[in-house]
């Protein structure tokens, strides 16, 4: 029997978040920011996932996926403040049910990056009340999964949300303030402190943690000092810090990765060392080794690890196969130097509504005709089941 280069029990999956896939989703503040010209294209009716989910999910474990990781939408659950809709929350807790009929163990997020329409109305992630609504609201959804899912995420991305709405200002609420920027963040750890309390209290078997992004910072010239230590800083505020503030409330670590970033000064950097670098469709390194490195670094958290989103916008698939081979290889290299890693979702099950950029890049390994719905699989979403039955990657590699 050939070694298998993943654990049996290793969670082979693929991701999604509400906004982005269900359609019609016109009660929170991202539609109000494409209504507002944030993004390209308008969210309008996404994948219609949230009626076509059965089919989705059914297509996720013919491929030979055991997991799915999908998002809860805040703005339809609870449509007013303290108004949570009974009908809402027994749409996703079906969600999760389907995931566990089909064998297919449900990774569900509480959080991912759109906020309710009342709340981002009154000053949003730092308006005063908001980690009291949002823990209410985590416990209400919690109780609405018991017994249907186990891993649950508070949050994706708490860092870059930051980035993004407060310091870019290119998402809601589209603010270019530093002092915002640090109160959000701060604002964004008492969120999941509070969750986790909340949840933990209540059910004592669900595994909780972050979805949190980490993004491979290297020196552009390893010989400036500048450089290493711009890194080094920018390591610390956009991966470390947060890890650091929600350390004792995590189960597990959710890792969202996409690549390197190149560094030349302490808040300085580019995206490509050179301009013959490959990318993706985003402009992003193809950084395997990235991922190497971060689960290396997060071993020292001492918890174990969930890649929550890996993933590359590609026009042409076979460099979406060669994306997931290489990445998983890095995975399998750092398990066989004892990283506890449990399993790796794919962004994105399905082509879908990427927030500013709009429809335009394709992460999915199963492809949406904007007009007609229909779903193809990839090749590479083929392949990538292949090694997910098996445990194995393709010779070679
Ligand atoms: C991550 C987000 C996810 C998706 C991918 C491409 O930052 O969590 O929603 O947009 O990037």
């Amino acid at each position: 029997m050939p070694v298998r280069d993943f654990p049996d029990e290793f969670l082979f999956g693929a991701a999604t978040s509400s906004h982005q896939v269900e359609g019609g989703n016109d009660n929170c503040d991202w539609w109000d920011w494409e209504l507002a010209k944030g993004s390209r294209d308008l969210s309008g009716s996404a994948c219609e996932h949230y009626q076509r989910y059965p089919e989705d999910i059914a297509m996720a474990r013919d491929l030979g996926l055991n997991s799915y990781r999908f998002s809860l939408e805040w703005s339809r659950i609870e449509p007013e403040p303290g108004r949570f809709d009974e009908r809402e929350l027994a749409h996703y807790r079906d969600m999760a049910l389907r995931c566990r009929e089909f064998g297919v163990e449900p990774i569900v997020s509480l959080h991912h990056f759109t906020l309710p329409r009342w709340l981002s109305a009154n000053g949003g992630v730092l308006s005063p009340g908001s980690t009291e609504r949002f823990a209410a609201y985590c416990a209400v959804a919690a109780d609405a999964l018991e017994g249907a899912a186990r891993y649950v995420l508070t949050i994706n991305e708490p860092m870059i949300l930051v980035l993004m709405g407060y310091v870019d200002g290119v998402w809601p609420p589209g603010k270019r303030s530093p002092t915002a920027a640090l109160a959000a963040a701060r604002r964004l750890v008492s969120w999941h402190l509070a969750a986790y309390g909340r949840i933990r209290a209540r059910h004592p078997d669900m595994l909780l943690g972050v979805a949190k992004h980490w993004i491979d910072f290297q020196p552009l010239d390893g010989h400036r000092a500048l450089h290493r230590g711009g890194s080094r800083l920018q390591s610390y505020l956009l991966n470390r810090w947060y890890l650091g503030a929600v350390r004792q409330a995590q189960d597990f670590i959710g890792l969202n990765y996409y690549s390197t970033r190149y560094v030349t000064g302490p808040l300085r950097g580019v995206p490509l060392a050179s301009e013959d670098e490959p990318r993706t469709e985003m402009g992003w390194s193809i950084s395997p080794q990235g991922l190497y490195r971060a689960l290396l670094a997060l071993r020292a958290y001492d918890r174990p690890i969930m890649i929550t989103e890996n993933g590359i916008a590609a026009a042409q698939d076979d460099q979406r196969l060669a994306y997931i081979v290489d990445h998983l290889a890095a995975v399998s290299k750092a398990l066989h130097q004892g990283v506890p890693v449990i399993g790796y979702q794919y962004w994105s099950l399905l082509d879908n509504f990427e927030w500013a950029e709009g429809y335009r890049p394709q992460f999915g390994i199963i492809g949406v005709d904007r007009a007609t719905q229909h779903r193809t699989v990839r090749p590479s979403g083929r392949r990538y089941g292949e090694i997910a039955r098996s445990g194995r990657l393709p010779k070679g590699t």
